[in-house]
Formats: C-alpha cells, sequence, structure tokens
C-alpha cells in the first residue's frame, strides 16, 4: 500500500519509521516531509494545510491510505476533503477535530457530559474576562485561547497585571488572530501531567502507553512553554489503576459524548490529564498524536501501526492486536538558540551520520534540512534524540550519551527530561 503521510516534524518521522515496519507498507510520500523525514520518504513539497494540493497528490500517485498528522489540517477538515474524494485516511473529521480547534467547545463538552475539568468560563468581550478576574481573584489563574495558536495559546499569569496584559494582547490586539477573540480562563490545578494517546474508532478507545512530556524551554521547569522539550515513557504515576479510572471517568464518557454530539471521533484522541489529589482532570483534548510524546510511544507501540490505523478509519479497531512493549523510551529535544522566541536557521548539524542518524538511538528529525548531504537546522525543535531501554534510566543515559555528541551553533537541550520521577 502506497501512504501519504501529512506533516513534516518529529512526530511525522515517528510515524513514517513505524509504518515502515509494517510488511503492507509500499511507497511512503510525506508533505511536506523534511531533510531528514527524506532519508525514510519520498518528500513533497506540500504546505500541510494545503487541501487542494493534498488531494490532488494523492489521486495522481493513487495513494492508498493517507495519515494525516498535524492539528490544523484536520481542523481545516483535510480527512472530509480526502473522503468526499474517495481516499481513505486517519484521522478525525473536521466535525470531530473541533475538540481541540475550539477550546470553548471542547470545554462546554466536558461540562455538559460530566468530564473531570478545571472549572471555567468563556468570554468574547474582554471587560467581561477582566471583571470576572477580578470577582475571582485567585492567581495564579490560566488564560487559553479557544483557536489553535501552535501549543502557544495558554498563559499562566501569576498576578493581575500580567492577566489583564495577556486580555488584552489575546482578545484586542490580535496576538493569535482570530484564534484568541475569544477565551477560556480556567482554574489553575495543581499535580501530575500526564499525556495520554490512544486510537479510538468511535467505539472503543485503546490507550497506548502514558507518556511524560515537558513543556517549559529550560531545566526545572523555567522560561516560556513550547511545543515539548522531551519526553519519557511509561509515565511511572500512570498506575493500571489511575488508567483504569481514567477509561471509566473521562476517555469512554468522552468517545460517547462526541457520538451523541454527532461528530463521531476516529483516529489519535490525545488527553492532556492532570492527576490531582481529588482525581484525574482533563487538561486539554488533541485530536492527534502529541509531538514529542509521539516520538516515545511508536517506539514502546507493538503491533503494525498501518493495520491499526486502516482499522480506527474503518471503524473496527477491535479487530487488530493494539499491545505495548515492555521497557521504556526517552527523547531529547535538540532545539535552535532563541526558541520559543525567534531564532537563526541554516546552521550545520554536526554528530549525524549520512542518514541523519547517530550510534545507539533513534534521531526523528523536527526542523531539518539537508543540503549537499549535510543537515542544517531550520526549525525551533530540530531533532528528538530517543532510546529505549529495559529501564527509563538506561534511556535516559542512552539518549543524553548521544545528545552531548551532536549540536549546531547556539542549539541548546534540557537536561532534566525525566529526572523528576527517576
Ligand atoms: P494546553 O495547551 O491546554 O495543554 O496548555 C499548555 C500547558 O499549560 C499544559 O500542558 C499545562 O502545563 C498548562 N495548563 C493548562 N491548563 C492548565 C490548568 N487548568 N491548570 C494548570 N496548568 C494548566
Ligand atoms: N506535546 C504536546 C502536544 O503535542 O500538543
Amino acid at each position: 500500500m502506497d501512504i501519504l503521510v501529512v506533516g513534516g516534524g518529529g512526530r511525522e518521522h515517528a510515524i513514517i519509521r513505524k509504518l515502515r515496519e509494517s510488511p503492507q507498507a509500499g511507497t511512503i510520500y510525506a508533505a511536506p516531509g523534511n531533510g531528514g523525514i527524506a532519508a525514510d520518504a519520498v518528500c513533497v513539497d506540500i504546505k500541510a494545510t494545503d487541501l487542494k494540493g493534498m488531494v490532488a497528490f494523492a489521486k495522481e500517485k493513487k495513494v492508498d491510505f493517507v495519515v494525516v498528522a498535524p492539528d490544523d489540517p484536520l481542523v481545516l477538515g483535510m480527512v472530509d476533503a480526502l473522503a468526499e474524494a474517495g481516499i481513505p485516511a486517519f484521522g478525525p473529521t473536521k466535525a470531530a477535530a473541533a475538540i481541540e480547534g475550539s477550546k470553548v467547545f471542547s470545554k462546554n463538552l466536558m461540562k455538559k457530559y460530566h468530564i473531570p475539568t478545571a472549572a471555567y468560563e468563556t468570554f468574547d468581550d474582554p471587560d467581561k474576562a477582566i471583571a470576572y478576574l477580578d470577582a475571582q481573584n485567585r492567581y495564579p489563574t490560566v488564560i487559553k485561547a479557544d483557536g489553535l495558536a501552535l501549543g502557544k495559546g495558554v498563559v499562566i499569569p501569576e498576578n493581575r497585571e500580567d492577566a489583564v496584559r495577556a486580555i488584552h494582547s489575546m482578545m484586542e490586539e490580535g496576538q493569535f488572530g482570530e484564534s484568541g477573540r475569544r477565551v477560556v480562563i480556567e482554574e489553575f490545578l495543581q499535580g501530575i501531567e500526564v499525556s495520554v494517546l490512544s486510537f479510538t474508532d468511535g467505539k472503543i478507545v485503546v490507550p497506548m502507553v502514558a507518556s511524560m512530556d515537558h513543556k517549559r524551554a529550560h531545566d526545572h521547569d523555567e522560561g516560556l512553554n513550547t511545543g515539548g522539550m522531551g519526553t519519557i515513557a511509561p509515565h511511572p504515576l500512570f498506575t493500571p489503576e489511575v488508567e483504569a479510572r481514567c477509561m471509566k471517568e473521562i476517555f469512554l464518557p468522552t468517545i460517547e459524548a462526541m457520538k451523541k454530539e454527532g461528530r463521531e471521533f476516529r483516529g489519535c484522541l490525545y488527553f492532556g490529564l492532570m492527576l490531582c489529589a481529588d482525581g484525574p482532570k482533563v487538561i486539554e483534548y488533541n485530536c492527534r498524536f502529541g509531538d514529542p510524546e509521539t516520538q516515545v510511544v511508536l517506539p514502546l507501540l507493538d503491533g503494525d501501526l498501518l493495520d491499526i490505523m486502516r482499522a480506527t478509519a474503518e471503524g473496527r479497531l477491535s479487530d487488530v492486536a493494539v499491545g505495548r512493549k515492555p521497557g521504556a523510551a526517552a527523547c531529547v529535544i535538540i532545539a535552535s538558540g532563541g526558541y520559543p522566541f525567534s531564532y537563526q536557521k541554516g546552521y550545520p548539524i554536526h554528530g549525524l551520520d549520512a542518514n541523519g542518524q547517530a550510534p545507539g538511538v533513534t534521531v526523528y528529525h523536527a526542523g531539518t534540512q539537508c543540503r549537499d548531504g549535510q543537515y542544517l537546522n531550520n526549525g525551533g525543535r530540530v531533532l528528538g534524540v530517543t532510546a529505549v531501554g529495559e529501564t527509563l534510566r538506561q534511556a535516559l543515559d542512552t539518549a543524553y550519551c548521544a545528545v552531548k555528541a551532536i549540536g549546531f551553533q547556539d542549539s541548546f537541550y534540557r537536561t532534566d527530561i525525566g529526572a523528576k520521577v527517576l
């Protein structure tokens, strides 16, 4: 089967690597892919959000199956557009992708169906938002842009002044464009964060191994929120008992709620959870695989990813085996100096072989370009250096040993991935 994977980051590289293990996989195309992905797939220069271009390419190449990995094409309706052209695809429809595309929608869904989450109110008038902040007068508080904002639409102000500034910049100055015209203000939850990526065909939910992301740019959770600076799996605090509780109180109620709303979800549903003193709560849903969670979750997936994805898309997920391998995985992101603010591109990366890899680890490319055989940094997050080991400690040691030998001008990485739970 010829497959087209939409997207061009570390997540897509990890998906492609896993798809390649399937005996049924034929040619794999990546659109747009990146310099490192080009070692594993045929990269085509189509923007991930170009619905028409993507459908036309899939038709021209008679692609058998499309995997739509990033949030924006899903929220724009790429899976619907492919379906109209008769091309099967993995990923939710536009209606179902609203679970990530609109925080107002997802919060209201949770309220309506009694799914545990932080208490909240939604606002489209900045004066009312500020009046609410003053009535609550509780900091830190959490302010979220309604729509997609590249993972940067959440601020956690510690005081009124910062909160009011965030309201103004999102709702009046258009910091996130239309995405921030409406906001959610919610209770700050204390606890341990867990990311659970699951397959669901709208009928059953099959969680993969739980993982822990590290969102802040620098060690000890300092600096700004990023897309994620490193991950580990399995999450040591997500015990089978907690998982069983989440299945009953969160996972199944969510897919049933989506079905009742006429938005049956088929694809990868990502549950961003907070394990609080009074039980697990939803921080956010994503309508897709997480990045860089995927880089540790898929190496521990025991199963044929192509089979699983097709079964998910066809509504027969219960027919396929979705297992978990023993051991642990760790992924350390190497980023460009300055990220998540502005950064320079085009620096040569040292420590990689001709295929963009390094000994003992798998290097997933998030933002690279390859020119005349030389890999160059070409994004904020550049590489995800991933190792698998019998224990988390072994996986981390192997990953960090490789990370130390890879770099480029001004590159940086967090030195404390997984440290909190070792
Ligand atoms: P989100 O994009 O909704 O995942 O938010 C980004 C990050 O902000 C999360 O991973 C959490 O670390 C943090 N966050 C979001 N909502 C809350 C909340 N209600 N309480 C505490 N932290 C939160
Ligand atoms: N790493 C968080 C996300 O993919 O949204």
